[in-house]
């Protein structure tokens, strides 16, 4: 036992590895935070068919623009959306200010395809950070970098947007400088932003690439990033590339996977650094912009389980909602999150402000540690005991949600701790609060 438990730490710890570190003055806030609520809204809800059907049917760009004249979230209530995502438990919210077809859901000057020229008119991001200002809930912004289109975006050399009718072309360096007006407008008109969190530079790279170098364009990030943070010294940055962080990146994103997996392909090229937060994103069902035809919502002990085994990792859960053309989250996604919200009002002690455990998730479940308090999340019954490594003295170990006295036992010669788990356990989550007087390096 002892042999497999390093065996796995040897495997894993590699993947823990020091790059970043940010230097961000406030972040702590994130650091604790576990659990964000992702929005994906555009004019795509309209379509009903994911916020990539531009991309993917291919719709010309002028036929694609007519959904300015349609587009119309009349039930848009950001209150709503700001206390949904405060009963689900999440502390942050990361809405799409521009997504890839590049409608901007703001009153930006610098385009005419934004929320102002829709019969709906009216400003979505200056109602929704009202709304978390007012609710105390933190705002950031997702911002994609590649653009559907416009003309002086690099479409040439991207992968996306091919069939979408773009002959001109325009200058490289315009389409930055509109980039970091556009974000300068988000940074100065909309009080406190916590986040910015980029999507897109995979469009400029060959297919699975490594490294950064081999994007065909120059993206200018630390320009951006210095404007960022000379703006809002206290904004994090995270940009979805799925490759290992860039100088001036403040925490480091992965989609649809646990930091170190790579179930959905896209996190082959990324390490796992050890100074940066992490952050996990997911959807809710399987699709982020609205989908009439996506029934595939997890169940809510999925989710439950996901969160946990994020917070074992040391990283928050961003999770998605994509609400309808109308501007509704519909009632199932709602009914998730506030389940999502119950079970934290009894353990999210066990998961905000936690760290990592001093092992990695495990197909049994996860741990999270506070101090000196581990709290071991059995989320799978494997077998009738289970053993994990704990070094120094054990001072205290319970059952948190389980009516029976916890038994177990320590093998003082390998520090193995058997828990006996022949006792009926919680459907969701059976917790055990261990105290230790060893500080033991955690992985996150
Ligand atoms: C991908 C998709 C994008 C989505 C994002 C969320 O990068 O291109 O549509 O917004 O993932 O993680």
């Amino acid at each position: 036992m002892k042999k497999l438990f390093f065996l796995i730490v040897a495997i894993f710890f590699p993947l823990f590895v020091t790059i970043g570190q940010t230097t961000i003055p406030n972040h702590r806030w994130f650091d604790e935070a576990r659990f964000g609520m992702f929005i994906h809204f555009g004019p795509y809800a309209v379509l009903a068919d994911g916020e990539w059907i531009m991309n993917q049917k291919p719709y010309k760009v002028d036929d694609y623009m007519k959904l300015q004249q349609i587009f119309n979230p009349s039930c848009f209530d950001a209150d709503a959306w700001v206390s949904l995502a405060k009963a689900a438990g999440m502390k942050y919210i990361v809405f799409t200010s521009r997504h890839h077809d590049g409608f901007s859901n703001w009153d930006t000057k610098l385009s005419d395809w934004n929320i102002m020229n829709t019969p709906y008119a009216k400003d979505l991001i200056s109602q929704l950070a009202e709304a978390c200002r007012k609710q105390e809930m933190k705002l950031g912004f997702y911002y994609s970098l590649l653009d559907w289109s416009r003309n002086d975006y690099a479409y040439e050399t991207g992968r996306t947007g091919k069939n979408v009718g773009r002959t001109v072309q325009g200058n490289w360096n315009d389409y930055i400088e509109f980039m970091k007006g556009q974000l300068t407008e988000l940074l100065t008109n909309y009080g406190d932003v916590s986040l910015i969190w980029f999507d897109g530079e995979w469009d400029q790279m060959p297919h699975n690439a490594s490294s950064h170098e081999e994007s065909a364009v120059d993206w200018h990030f630390s320009e951006i990033y210095e404007l960022i943070h000379a703006l809002q010294p206290n904004c994090m940055i995270a940009n979805n590339h799925h490759l290992d962080p860039l100088p001036g990146e403040d925490y480091q994103a992965f989609e649809r996977d646990l930091p170190g997996r790579n179930t959905a392909g896209y996190s082959e090229h990324a390490t796992v650094s050890k100074l940066l937060p992490l952050e996990t994103c997911q959807t809710i069902n399987g699709s982020w912009g609205y989908k009439l035809q996506d029934n595939r919502y997890k169940s809510l002990t999925e989710l439950i389980h996901y969160l946990i085994s994020a917070a074992g990792y040391g990283s928050n859960l961003l999770l998605n909602v994509g609400p309808e053309s109308t501007g509704r989250i519909d009632s199932l996604s709602s009914e998730l999150l506030c389940g999502m919200g119950e079970w934290l009002n009894r353990f999210g002690y066990t998961i905000y402000g936690t760290s990592g455990g001093h092992i990695p998730p495990q197909s049994w479940g996860a741990i999270t540690r506070k101090d000196q308090t581990y709290y071991i999340h059995i989320l799978e019954k494997e077998s009738d005991k289970l053993s994990i490594f704990f070094p120094g003295n054990i001072i205290s170990a319970r059952w948190v949600n389980v009516e029976e006295k916890l038994r177990w036992s320590r093998d003082e010669k390998t520090g193995i701790v058997t828990f006996f788990l022949d006792v009926p356990l919680d459907e969701i989550d059976s917790i055990i609060e261990l105290s230790s007087n060893n500080l033991i390096q955690n992985i996150k």
